[in-house]
């Protein structure tokens, strides 16, 4: 059985706790949050322990961050230094700036720790099965793709402390669609010329609207379009991918549903599947994974980095 702490009782605490009640074996043995009612709240429910200082932390296997972006990289090192804590699971962005991306990784490699970075949306079964269908080559030369992140996020959420700052939020692209700069990342590999214009009506730090367009090694060019202004609630997000032996398209709140296929011999797999969240069900797979010890599984430090660089890119 491997214990887990789960440190930051804010809004992702459910699905990180949802997801790890989905894997056999799995514990959580300990809860943190420097805000002691929350932590307080949180353990009861839970009916384990709780902790105002991470770095009281003792005899997890997996601590996992889930405090505001802009501060993963300090947490997460400081677990990894602080605590006797072998695996350190980091939310999503694992940091806002290469530099600090590779200090992190610099000091969990000094402290004889493994970082795990939550990029859930790869084990999304529609994004798995885009990944395999393209390095397969069934779908010849990748011309093109078109990534639409179109979502809202009410005026109440920026009075949110630390939304809509530079510091410890990022914008759009690191808070909301991290998750789809990331699969592109993962798609197709290194950019080569990349031009990312923000833009932010709202009075915000940060960008809450981003056009990007970018090319890759392979010649395929693309755009992410993101924002978090549209009106009342989200509208959608979807990927078309435009390739020399099909067209395909995902869509659905998280890409949850293939909205269009025309792929050369390839009939249109029956893979689509139902959210009650926006998350996706990526955590889930990723706890079960920690559960087996698949550390595998988790994105290479390469992988993370290239991907951190190009997310800095675009949003700077
Ligand atoms: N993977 C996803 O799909 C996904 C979805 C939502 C949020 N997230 C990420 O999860 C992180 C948390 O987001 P949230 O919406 O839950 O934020 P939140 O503000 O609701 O919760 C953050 C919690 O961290 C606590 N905290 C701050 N500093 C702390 C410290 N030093 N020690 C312990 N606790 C501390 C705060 O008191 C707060 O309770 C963010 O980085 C966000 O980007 C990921």
């Amino acid at each position: 059985m491997k214990k887990i702490a789960l440190v930051g009782c804010g809004r992702i605490l459910d699905r990180h706790i949802e997801a790890i009640g989905t894997a056999r074996d799995l514990e959580i043995a300990l809860v943190c949050d420097t805000d002691e009612a929350k932590a307080r709240q949180t353990s009861e429910r839970l009916g384990v322990p709780y902790v105002t200082d991470y770095h009281r932390i003792r005899g997890v296997d997996v601590a996992a961050v889930l405090t505001p972006s802009g501060n993963h990289p300090q947490h997460a090192a400081e677990i990894a230094e602080c605590t006797d804590t072998p695996y350190v699971l980091c939310e999503k962005p694992i940091s806002l700036t290469l530099r600090e991306a590779y200090q992190l990784f610099a000091r969990i490699d000094q402290a004889g720790k493994v970082l795990l970075p939550v990029y859930q949306n790869r084990y999304n079964p529609l994004v798995t099965f885009t990944k395999e269908l393209i390095d397969s080559g069934r779908l010849g030369k990748i011309h093109q793709f078109i990534c639409n992140v179109l979502w809202n996020r009410n005026n109440d959420y920026f009075k949110i402390d630390w939304h809509g700052t530079r510091e410890l939020d990022g914008g759009v692209l690191y808070t909301q669609a991290s998750h789809y700069v990331d699969m592109v990342h993962y798609f197709f590999g290194d950019v080569v010329e990349h031009k990312g214009i923000g833009g932010s009506l709202r009075g915000l730090e940060v960008f809450d609207s981003v056009a990007a367009a970018m090319s890759f090694k392979s010649g395929t060019v693309g755009t992410i379009n993101a924002t978090v202004s549209t009106y009342r609630a989200n509208y959608r997000t979807e990927f078309t991918l435009i390739a020399e032996k099909g067209t395909l398209r995902l869509a659905g709140t998280n890409l949850n549903t293939i909205e269009f296929w025309d792929v050369q011999g390839l009939e249109k797999p029956n893979i689509d599947f139902t959210l009650d969240h926006v998350y996706g069900k990526g955590h889930d797979t990723l706890y079960q994974y920690i559960a087996a010890a698949r550390w595998d599984m988790f994105p290479s430090r390469k992988d993370v980095l290239s991907g951190i660089r190009l997310m800095e890119m675009l949003s700077y």
